[in-house]
């Protein structure tokens, strides 16, 4: 009875020091993470024109594609929920259109303020919008988006704004993870090309590229599963398959998601649908980019 007694308290108190741990580990977690979603970040933009003509309008909704907007915002720009977990996070990618539920009165500084530097009107950081990626955009391209979505067919929509990050979501960001603040990836003082003239080969590839690093890795040599149940991310440089295959292969892997090797890639990992938004043109020069990075060279 005694030993009984002995080992209840032992337990009790084995339980509550757990607890205690943990609470510990949730409050340090949210105060860490409370500071980088707090902090306000300033710049100052040079103005850009944004065109009207159906030509630059036409530019813009190919790089709405390629650049993946609609996957998150939907094709007509209507938005969608992005994410509705109370641990993870519960986000909507909004309603991008002048319709009810949509961003109105948004200005060529409000474009500017998401698409260059990933913040929100008070200066803070965006939760899981790529600005990182889509921040180097040269004035030219980034014009023609901005001018394609300021015309697109108003949609009214009455989803909920849903905008908060549970404690998983808050232990990702603090383990570096998942860029959750897209405004901490991105020099805000940098200066942007006006447009690029040369629009194919290793330089241009890598331009198109940006929105594969966050999955592949800034060195596009993959690593572990983005999430738990998710296949790992392969490494897509010359040093990887890729580096086996030719153009052709290449152009087909990501036009019908099957790869010379016969593995059928999951469109829910690996976006090869909107990724095949890409031009042949465009996908050659990202296919010699890749090819080139190798540490054969
Ligand atoms: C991975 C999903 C994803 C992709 C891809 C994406 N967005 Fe977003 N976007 C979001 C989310 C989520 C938000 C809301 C962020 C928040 O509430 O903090 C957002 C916010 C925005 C906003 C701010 C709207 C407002 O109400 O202030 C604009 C504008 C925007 N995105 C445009 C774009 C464009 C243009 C592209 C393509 C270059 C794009 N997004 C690509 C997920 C995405
Ligand atoms: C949302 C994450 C994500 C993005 C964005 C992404 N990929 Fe992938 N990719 C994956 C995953 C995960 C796999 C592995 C899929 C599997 O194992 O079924 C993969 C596989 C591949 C493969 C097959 C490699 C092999 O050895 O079999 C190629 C090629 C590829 N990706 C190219 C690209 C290119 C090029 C881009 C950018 C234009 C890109 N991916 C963007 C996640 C992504």
């Amino acid at each position: 009875m005694k030993l009984l007694k002995k080992l209840l308290k032992w337990s009790k108190i084995t339980v509550i020091t757990l607890l205690l741990v943990l609470a510990f580990a949730y409050l340090v977690i949210h105060i860490l993470s409370q500071q980088r979603i707090q902090k306000k970040y300033s710049y100052t933009d040079v103005a850009i024109n944004i065109p009207s003509d159906s030509l630059s309008i036409a530019k813009g909704k190919h790089l709405y594609k390629i650049r993946s907007c609609q996957d998150c915002h939907g094709e007509k720009g209507e938005g969608r929920l992005f994410m509705d977990n109370k641990m993870l996070m519960q986000l909507t990618a909004p309603n991008l259109t002048k319709g009810n539920g949509g961003i109105v009165d948004f200005k060529t500084a409000d474009w500017l303020r998401v698409l260059r530097h990933g913040v929100d009107k008070n200066g803070r950081s965006l939760y899981m919008m790529p600005s990182h990626e889509v921040t180097n955009l040269t004035n030219e391209d980034l014009a023609n988006l901005i001018a394609y979505c300021n015309q697109l067919e108003p949609v009214a929509t009455s989803q909920e704004k849903l905008h908060s990050i549970g404690p998983i979501g808050r232990l990702l960001m603090v383990m570096n993870q998942v860029t959750v603040l897209p405004a901490e990836k991105i020099d805000h003082s940098a200066t942007h090309t006006e447009k690029l003239e040369e629009k194919t080969g290793v330089a241009y590839g890598q331009y198109l590229s940006s929105g594969c690093q966050g999955c592949h890795r800034p060195d596009m040599k993959g690593g572990g599963p983005l999430a738990p149940g998710y296949p790992p991310v392969p490494d897509i440089t010359g040093d990887g398959n890729v580096g086996n295959w030719n153009e052709q292969a290449f152009i087909a892997t990501i036009r019908n998601g099957k790869t010379p090797e016969g593995k059928e890639l999951n469109n829910n990992y690996m976006p090869w649908k909107s990724i095949g938004h890409f031009t042949d043109e465009e996908l050659k020069s990202i296919f010699m980019y890749l090819q080139q990075l190798s540490d054969k060279h």
